[in-house]
């Protein structure tokens, strides 16, 4: 990939996406070509396939899904499993038809079966069933794994996948019926202390472990990756290690300076004891995450202070 190369970020917007164009434009990548969903939806196959022919992107990164909770997931399996199966199905075909010379495309680590070992590895894929309330979203990445591996099988084209550990970082969702734990907890906390609240609630017992990046380490391995990495197997991107949710809310309460009571909620439910991906494929080809966890809440949380003060726009 060369800095005057045109590169396709599908989904720029987005919380990876838009932390893949700032990355790219920090190292000087400047020929970006950016359609939102009003200028392209790429659910539509002629729209993807007539972008392709006129704007010829040599690289593409493909960060657009439909994306969204448990709830999201169980009212929506529709939308779940055939915008995301259209979007995969139209991007990939379009980028072998027209030419590119690299497809990266996220998945997420959700296509790992509900009880694989932990941490988890790429050879866990297909290994078991899926976690149920997410499987509409899981099926269609899977999907999306294997048409990626079968251009390649038969046509040589070169795509790979990652998948991504939990990302958290500025753009990402505060809204509270929708966000993932770590900014509803931000959030929590940061209203607890301008309200002098004595404590915040925290769903499920605490003791969960997961594991979170945050999404400019992301971004930076997703670039490192388009250059260095050309395997039809997935990757997996993620720090290596976990935290407790208890572990987590103390640390966003220290950034928050929020200093009242944690109150654990066990009648919400806790999900699978750990969620931590294995990355020791990814550290063998010479990339680690950077950004140490409470670093990395702190800056999301200047971030949310700022988009406070504005109106929020991505
Ligand atoms: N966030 C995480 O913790 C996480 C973790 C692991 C993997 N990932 C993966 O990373 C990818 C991106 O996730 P994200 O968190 O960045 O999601 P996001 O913030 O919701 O962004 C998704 C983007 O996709 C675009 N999009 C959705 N449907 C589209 C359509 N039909 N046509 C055109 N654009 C469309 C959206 O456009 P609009 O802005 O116009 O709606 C948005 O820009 C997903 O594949 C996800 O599985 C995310």
């Amino acid at each position: 990939m060369e800095k005057s190369s045109r590169i396709y970020v599908a989904g720029h917007r987005g919380l990876v996406g838009s932390a893949i164009c700032r990355r790219l434009r920090a190292a000087g990548y400047s020929n970006l070509l950016l359609r939102d969903r009003s200028q392209l939806d790429l659910t539509n196959q002629a729209a993807v396939d007539a972008f392709f022919a006129a704007e010829k992107p040599e690289y593409v990164f493909l960060a657009a899904a439909k994306v969204g909770g448990i709830l999201a997931n169980s009212s929506y399996p529709v939308e779940f499993l055939r915008d995301n199966l259209a979007i995969e199905l139209n991007v990939i075909d379009a980028c072998h038809r027209h030419g590119v010379k690299k497809l990266e495309a996220l998945g997420s680590s959700c296509i790992y079966p509900r009880l694989a070992p932990q941490p988890m590895r790429e050879d866990a894929l297909l290994s078991g069933p899926l976690e149920p309330t997410n499987e509409w979203y899981a099926i269609a990445k899977i999907a999306g794994i294997k048409l990626a591996q079968a251009y390649r099988k038969e046509y040589g084209f070169s795509a790979i996948s990652l998948m991504p550990t939990n990302l958290y970082g500025p753009g990402d969702n505060f809204d509270l019926q929708s966000s993932h734990v770590l900014p509803a907890l931000l959030r929590k906390a940061h209203e607890a202390r301008i309200a002098r609240s004595s404590e915040i609630v925290v769903w499920g017992s605490g003791t969960p472990r997961r594991e979170f990046m945050h999404v400019d380490d992301m971004a930076d391995a997703a670039v490192f990756l388009m250059l260095h990495y050309d395997q039809p197997e997935i990757i997996n991107v993620g720090v290596g290690s976990d935290v407790s949710i208890r572990e987590l809310a103390e640390m966003i309460c220290r950034v928050v300076g929020f200093e009242g009571r944690l109150v654990f909620d066990a009648s919400k439910a806790d999900g699978p004891p750990q969620k931590l991906l294995d990355v020791a494929r990814l550290h063998a080809l010479g990339w680690r995450a950077k950004i140490g966890l409470e670093q990395g809440i702190a800056a999301t949380y200047e971030w949310f202070l700022t988009t406070q003060r504005q109106p929020v726009g991505k």
